[in-house]
Parts: C-alpha cells; sequence; structure tokens
C-alpha cells in the first residue's frame, strides 16, 4: 500500500504586524499581560483586499514550487479553514480556479485548531486508497474579519489615524480582549504525494471530536440556525465574533492533548524522547508548555512561534512544519508528532517519519 510522504511545504504571513503595546491602543490590555498569559508578542492582519484563499494560494504556490510539482499533477484539494472567504462555496474549489489546478475533487475542512490534522487524515487516506496520488492541503485565516474594532480604530492602532477610539470603542474593543490578543492571520500549505516502500511517510493519526460543551468556543450567531442567517440585531449584540471561556478551553486542551500524544504513541510503540520535534498547535504557550512537561519532552523537541504570529488556527501546524524544514530543524528522515484542539471541541494527532 502507498504512503504518503510530505514532499514540500510553504507558508505566507499576513502583511500588517501588530504588536502588543499597539493593542493596548484601542482596548484595555497590556503588552504584559498578553505574553504572560498567552505567549503572543506580535501578530499579522491581513489587509481589506486579502482574503483566507489569498493567504492560502500564496503557501500553495511555495509549497508545489519546494515540491518540484506542477500544478497539474495536483490530484485533489484539501483546504482548512474558520475564516472561508464566502460562507458557500468553500475556499478549496476558489483556491482551485486561482491556482489554475485542473477541476479536482476540492474539499473543505471546518474542524478550527484541528482543521490541519483533521485534513491530513483526509489527504492520508485519500493516498492509502489509491484515490489520489498527489494531495495540496492548505491551512488559511483571516480572523481580522471577526475584530470587534471599527477601521479607524485600527489604523489608530497601528499609527495611521490620529482619532483614538471613542470611550463606547474602548469598553466594546475591551469587552473581547481575552480573545482577540490571541488570533493573528497566515496560510501554510504541504504536498503530499504517494511513495511505496521506505521508512517515510504518514504513519498514523488519532482524531476526535465532540460536540457536548460546544458553546466553550463559537460564533453564536450569523448561522442557519437563525431567521435569516444573518441580520444587523445579531452585529450589535456582537454575536459575529466568537465566545470563548478561555479556563475552561485550557483545561481541556492540555488534557487532550497529552491523552492523544500519548495514545498514538503507545499504538506505534514510540517513546517521546524518539521524537525529533512535537509540533503543537499555538493558541498559548503555557498550553504548550504544560503539555511538553507532562509528556516528558526536552525543550528543542518543541518548537514555538506564537510569540511571532499568535493562534493562525488551521494554519498554525504546516506554518511551523515549514519554519522547521526551511530552517533545518527538521530534515526527511525525522520522526514528527504532531497536536491540535480546537472549537468543537475537536482533537488530534499524527505521527510523521518526515
Ligand atoms: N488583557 C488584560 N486583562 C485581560 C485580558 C487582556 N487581553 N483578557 C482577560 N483579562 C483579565 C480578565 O478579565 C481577568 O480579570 P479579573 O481577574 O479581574 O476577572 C483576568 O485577566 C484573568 O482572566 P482569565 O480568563 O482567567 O485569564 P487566563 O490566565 O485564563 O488567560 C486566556 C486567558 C489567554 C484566554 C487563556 O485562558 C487561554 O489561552 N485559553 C485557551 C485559549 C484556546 O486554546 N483557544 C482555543 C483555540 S482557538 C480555536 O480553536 C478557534
Amino acid at each position: 500500500m502507498a504512503r504518503a510522504i510530505i514532499i514540500g511545504s510553504g507558508s505566507e504571513i499576513a502583511p500588517t504586524r501588530v504588536t502588543n503595546a499597539q493593542m493596548a491602543r484601542i482596548m484595555d490590555t497590556s503588552d504584559d499581560w498578553i505574553r504572560e498569559r498567552s505567549g503572543v508578542e506580535q501578530r499579522y492582519f491581513a489587509t481589506p483586499e486579502i482574503a483566507a484563499s489569498d493567504l492560502g494560494v500564496a503557501a500553495a504556490k511555495k509549497a508545489l514550487e519546494r515540491a518540484g510539482i506542477g500544478k497539474d499533477e495536483v490530484e485533489m484539494v484539501v483546504f482548512a479553514t474558520m475564516t472561508p472567504d464566502y460562507y458557500f462555496p468553500g475556499c478549496g474549489t476558489i483556491l482551485q480556479d486561482k491556482l489554475g489546478l485542473r477541476p479536482v475533487p476540492c474539499f473543505d475542512i471546518r474542524q478550527q485548531c484541528s482543521g490541519f490534522l483533521y485534513g491530513l487524515q483526509l489527504a492520508d487516506a485519500q493516498i492509502r486508497s489509491g484515490l489520489a496520488r498527489t494531495v495540496l492541503l492548505v491551512g488559511a485565516e483571516v480572523h481580522i474579519g471577526f475584530m470587534p474594532w471599527t477601521r479607524q480604530n485600527f489604523e489608530y492602532a497601528i499609527g495611521a489615524s490620529e482619532v483614538p477610539p471613542t470611550p463606547e470603542e474602548w469598553a466594546w474593543n475591551s469587552r473581547f480582549r481575552h480573545l482577540v490578543v490571541l488570533f493573528g492571520d497566515a496560510g501554510a500549505a504541504v504536498v503530499l504525494r504517494a511513495a511505496e516502500g521506505g521508512e517515510r511517510g504518514l504513519l498514523g493519526h488519532e482524531l476526535h471530536g465532540a460536540g457536548a460543551d460546544f458553546e466553550k468556543l463559537y460564533v453564536p450567531g450569523t448561522g442557519f440556525k437563525h431567521r435569516p442567517y444573518t441580520d444587523p440585531e445579531q452585529f450589535r449584540r456582537g454575536d459575529h465574533i466568537p465566545v470563548m471561556d478561555g479556563r475552561y478551553v485550557f483545561k481541556m486542551a492540555t488534557t487532550r492533548m497529552v491523552e492523544v500524544a500519548r495514545s498514538l504513541l503507545q499504538q506505534h510503540g514510540v517513546s517521546p524522547e524518539q521524537l525529533k520535534l512535537v509540533l503543537m498547535h499555538q493558541a498559548n504557550k503555557r498550553i504548550n508548555e504544560y503539555c511538553a512537561r507532562a509528556l516528558g519532552l526536552r525543550e528543542e523537541q518543541v518548537p514555538h512561534n506564537i510569540h511571532k504570529y499568535g493562534n493562525t488556527t488551521a494554519a498554525t501546524i504546516p506554518l511551523l512544519w515549514d519554519e522547521c524544514a526551511r530552517d533545518g530543524r527538521l530534515v526527511p528522515g525525522d520522526l514528527v508528532l504532531m497536536v491540535a484542539f480546537g472549537a468543537g471541541m475537536t482533537w488530534g494527532a499524527s505521527l510523521v517519519r518526515a
């Protein structure tokens, strides 16, 4: 049976860098609070003309180039995002068109911070079953669309306007401060290719989903549960902005990520010290430090990039993969574990021989 190998990766960071101090110009927060509680030091946001598909396309081009794959060779697209360009269609076909790919099957994945791992398992299954030999897997997000501030507030934050927020705007932005300081915009992609024989490839996955507590992290408005699915009243209430019980999510993330990592490693007879790298979703540096300690990992096994980009949701794990592949921390043959937890609730892990 063929195995799927990651033969190339690429990433694209949104253009507008925003530091914690700049965030503190438009809401009641501080650089110290954000750094200490989350590990985020800055993030990048997309400008108005950039959608998730654009970041995905830019990342995919680099991934295809590094993989040495022509666009006609791509046989399937899988696109993970929770911030799609449109309610429908999903970003998969939009990316297919923008990249000029053949009219191949295009899947959209909606598993938030676990989206990349769900996509990886799907791509792996397609390759193992012989349905596709080359799959383009993309994760991309433009979280700025659900940020509470006005355009003018944002321009004030980055020094492009001299008009500070009104007291009402300040209070409104501050209502969401626990959430909005965490996210940033980026896209990342990998190319997966079938290979027979050899040790390299995706070795296994373990995915979970449990909806009982979905309201601990979700967007209450703009869904078809509402009639009509969106209206000015929902926006007035702020129902288009995610609700997050941070402490609950923190506890669930630390518990589930450790559990699923241990379980997958055990299934494959791999001990934590045998891993070259553990690529954890970057939602909060403290979550990952806790998981690393619980799994008995050494510091050099657990790369972080949350300080630079914040939480980039579905883009996070391929972005971290791409950074490590480009700076030499990750080379072909390395044993790598990827672990994530996200809204849904969803969580999972994948084991890969790079
Ligand atoms: N700046 C300053 N103060 C703040 C901020 C802020 N940005 N946000 C919250 N605070 C205040 C709170 O109001 C609270 O004040 P109080 O004590 O006076 O009531 C205090 O800080 C502590 O708040 P907590 O929410 O208890 O802080 P905590 O240490 O839990 O950190 C955080 C909050 C960063 C959100 C953390 O809980 C977390 O990271 N949770 C997990 C997030 C996550 O993993 N999300 C999932 C991924 S996203 C996805 O799947 C889409």
